[in-house]
């Protein structure tokens, strides 16, 4: 087993088992460390161990789009799956629940936010910024702003969602923060491990949401600064958790509640 994949860091086996629990079903969410090369014989294989999905995380989220009979238009519009469903007649089924989860927390977490309450400032441009970004422009906002350490991965992000985008120098970020009414860090900076992100709020207006897609730790030092400086704060477990609902209304027909008590169960991991 390659201790070096993502998944064993995964806090949804957590999640899921917590819910089969719950609601008395006799399953188990399991972690998969699956190589790249084999992505396509696992999920052929789904049907026939019986499995009702699985969710996709890094490196597989775009490749296993291949597998799929028929994807809907949210997976379609990222570019992205986290989510299969094995259906009735063994064919698979995929879809993208991260952008649900992404724009309920914030939904969650700071209620009063409107999509046209001004223009969204979004850090980075790889998968989770993607996400991000779709989930915006579906929601409604009219002016979202993307800046990212490698430019041409925020053309290329830009060029693939078509979203309402303008694409900032790296150097500009911290001015392009001028106006904003929401500030998403999509990079993996500010993560346990990962220095802080190197960004100046001081052009940020003192009303706007800084929302953090890293949820490790619950408060990363952007975070940290914006609350110091007045900002409301959105944390980024709460995407975690969001997402995962609507894999188990697919899956078995039933939408499981996010509880404070789940919530601190997997904040104490962190
Ligand atoms: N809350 C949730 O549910 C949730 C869901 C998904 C992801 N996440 C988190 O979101 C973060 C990003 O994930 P991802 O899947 O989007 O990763 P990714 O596709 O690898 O993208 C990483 C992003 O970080 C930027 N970056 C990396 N090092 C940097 C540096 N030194 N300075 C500035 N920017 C830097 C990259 O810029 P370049 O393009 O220049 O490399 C890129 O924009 C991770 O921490 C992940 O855990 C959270």
């Amino acid at each position: 087993m390659r201790t070096s994949l993502p998944i064993h860091q995964s806090r949804s086996p957590m999640l899921h088992n917590y819910w089969f629990k719950q609601h008395n079903i006799a399953g188990i969410y399991i972690p998969l460390a699956v190589k790249p090369d084999d992505i396509h014989t696992a999920l052929r294989a789904l049907p026939a161990l019986g499995f009702s999905g699985v969710n996709l995380t890094i490196p597989h989220k775009q490749t296993a789009m291949a597998d799929m009979a028929e994807i809907d238009a949210v997976g379609r519009g990222i570019g992205a799956l986290n989510l299969v469903v094995v259906r009735p007649d063994g064919s698979l089924f995929g879809t993208n629940t991260d952008a649900y989860g992404f724009i309920q927390n914030i939904r969650q977490l700071q209620p009063e936010w409107r999509p046209d309450a001004g223009p969204v400032v979004v850090i980075g441009a790889g998968g989770a910024s993607r996400t991000a970004i779709w989930a915006l422009a579906d929601a409604g906002v009219k002016d979202i702003r993307i800046a990212n350490r490698t430019h041409e991965r925020a053309l290329t992000v830009a060029k693939a969602l078509g979203a309402p985008l303008t694409v900032h120098r790296w150097d500009e970020r911290h001015d392009v923060l001028e106006g904003a009414a929401l500030l998403v860090n999509a990079t993996n900076q500010g993560m346990i491990g990962q220095p802080p992100l190197d960004l100046r709020l001081d052009k940020l207006p003192k009303r706007a949401i800084v929302y953090d897609i890293v949820y490790n730790p619950i408060v990363t030092p952007l975070l940290a600064d914006a609350q110091k400086r007045g900002n409301p704060i959105v944390t980024g477990l709460g995407m975690l958790l969001n997402q995962a609902p609507p894999a188990w209304k697919a899956w078995f027909g039933i939408e499981p509640k996010v509880t404070p008590e789940l919530r601190a169960m997997i904040e104490a991991t962190l």
